[in-house]
């Protein structure tokens, strides 16, 4: 795989307006004295700039969600709804562009870029119909000169940090429940991957939403995240992204109580018995490990595999692995594409290496991959001991390690041992072994015999330090809706 003399498909969007250079505040496309510049990780090259706004540009956000709030709440869902669906549509209709701008700046394969923006478009038209059954309830009252009513009403605004794994998908899976339950919503994306959410913005505005109900606010995240987790009128903060980052903004939050939600870093088990089909299990931990070359939360993190069928599985995988296509994502082939920057490249030869300290053999992959770019070849590694630094840390990047056990207990030991619980996989034949294993993984989600769990209809989030709330399914609109009890005397007639 030489990858050093490389050309890069040029963007070709069919609407040029969607790469925007300016951030999208209380309604207006604005402009900043100092600049962030996009780069393309398959390359290094500079896609566009935006600016790199802060605690001025903040505060104005939050001031017009302020307001818009106030009468977006009083809407009735079906309207709220129907906003949604409209950029619902706008989004499917452009979604080649959106496609190819989200590719040039995060680095994922055109093809599954194009499966973000459609995953994107789905929580904006299921939260579009979830806004039509905010129902509250009317209680069986404690007296008979009493009557308790139970409203559900939007938590107010909510201010979002996003990451750059997703740059879309973890925008509606957040824009979408709350605009639905009538929150207005202040966006921070991350600086490497904010044309994404600019696009996204143009296309809210095209679809009517109001002024003011979402703003995007580029820059960097000290001022911008200093505004959204102190200032007191906003009432709920909602982030995806790593678990360090997350525990310091929610412990900010706290000084004016927000509503907190946190999608954080996962280490997730994959688990094969003896028993498995184990071709679906090498389809199932293709899919898992290597989809965004292994940048997903939700990423097999290590793959537990049992004695019996080890070899074969680990032989399987490989030859699997060393046939994956890498190349920059916007060109036709590539199923691999380059990492997110150096640093990420840093952090998986560190795992590839701390691994073979330890008695890891590589058996595909193992290092950096051309001269320009971040790419990293994808990687098996057999014979990774359970202390390994694969198998504690998030590894972010297309490197499987493979630890081998002998019991259905070890294997549930094994992958409860971490302080993450967000997604664990399971794979086997044995159908009370499909009852008592998923049963037993401390986790928010479990996959079995599957390697993709991702859909609107059903709740994502993790257990421990993995996060709280739920995003997607009916259940995702909990986080963005409060209760209030109205206790009602009567008098005798
Ligand atoms: C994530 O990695 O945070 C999201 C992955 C998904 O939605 O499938």
């Amino acid at each position: 795989m030489a990858l050093d003399a490389q050309t890069f498909s040029p963007l070709r969007l069919s609407r040029p307006d969607l790469l925007r250079e300016q951030a999208f505040v209380a309604g207006a496309w604005v402009d900043g004295q100092a600049r962030i510049a996009v780069r393309n990780p398959a390359d290094g090259s500079i896609i566009a700039h935006v600016p790199n706004l802060g605690t001025a540009e903040t505060v104005r956000a939050v001031d017009a969600a302020v307001a818009a709030q106030a009468v977006w709440a009083k809407e009735a869902g079906k309207v709220r709804g129907a906003a949604l669906s409209r950029w619902a549509a706008l989004m499917h209709a452009h979604a080649e562009d959106l496609a190819r701008l989200m590719t040039a700046e995060q680095g994922k394969p055109l093809y599954e870029a194009r499966g973000e923006v459609a995953y994107a478009a789905s929580f904006l038209e299921w939260f579009a119909g979830e806004a039509r059954r905010i129902n509250g309830e009317l209680l069986m009252p404690h007296a008979a000169d009493r009557r308790l009513l139970v409203r559900k009403e939007p938590v107010g605004v909510v201010a979002a940090v996003t990451p750059w794994n997703f740059p879309q998908a973890m925008i509606t899976r957040k824009a979408g429940p709350a605009i639905a339950a009538g929150c207005a919503m202040v966006l921070k994306p991350s600086e490497l991957t904010p044309l994404s959410a600019l696009a996204l913005a143009l296309l809210a505005d095209e679809a009517g939403l109001p002024a003011g109900l979402f703003s995007v606010v580029t820059g960097d995240a000290v001022p911008i995240g200093d505004v959204l987790t102190t200032d007191k009128r906003v009432r709920k903060f909602t982030f995806t992204g790593s678990t360090r980052v997350g525990k310091l903004l929610a412990a900010r939050c706290m000084d004016t109580v927000k509503r907190v939600s946190l999608e954080l870093g996962g280490n997730a088990p994959f688990i094969v018995f003896d028993d498995a089909d184990i071709d679906a299990a090498v389809e199932g931990a293709m899919a898992s490990k290597f989809r965004n070359a292994g940048q997903t939360c939700v990423c097999a993190n290590r793959l537990l595999v049992q004695s019996g069928i080890y070899d074969s599985f680990a032989a399987k995988l490989a030859e699997r692995v060393r046939g994956l296509v890498v190349g920059p994502g916007l060109d036709g082939p590539t199923e691999q594409g380059p990492l997110i920057d150096e640093r990420a490249v840093a952090k998986a030869l560190s795992h590839v290496a701390d691994a073979t300290t330890r008695g890891g053999r590589v058996l595909a992959g193992g290092a950096p991959v051309g001269e320009v770019g971040t790419f990293f070849a994808p990687t098996v590694i057999a014979d990774v001991p359970a202390d390994a630094l694969l198998c504690h840390e998030e590894t972010f990047a297309p490197v499987a390690g493979l630890v081998r056990f002998e019991s259905e207990d070890e294997a549930i030991t094994l992958a409860n041992d971490t302080d993450a619980g967000l997604a664990a996989y399971v794979f086997t034949r044995d159908i009370d072994r499909s009852w008592r294993v998923p049963e037993a993984l401390q986790y928010g989600m479990v996959g079995l015999n599957t390697g993709l769990i991702s859909t609107e209809v059903a709740p994502f989030g993790g257990v421990k330090e993995s996060g709280m709330g739920r995003e997607g399914s009916h259940h995702g609109m909990d986080d963005y809706l409060q209760l209030k009890l109205v206790c009602q005397a009567i008098g005798a007639a």
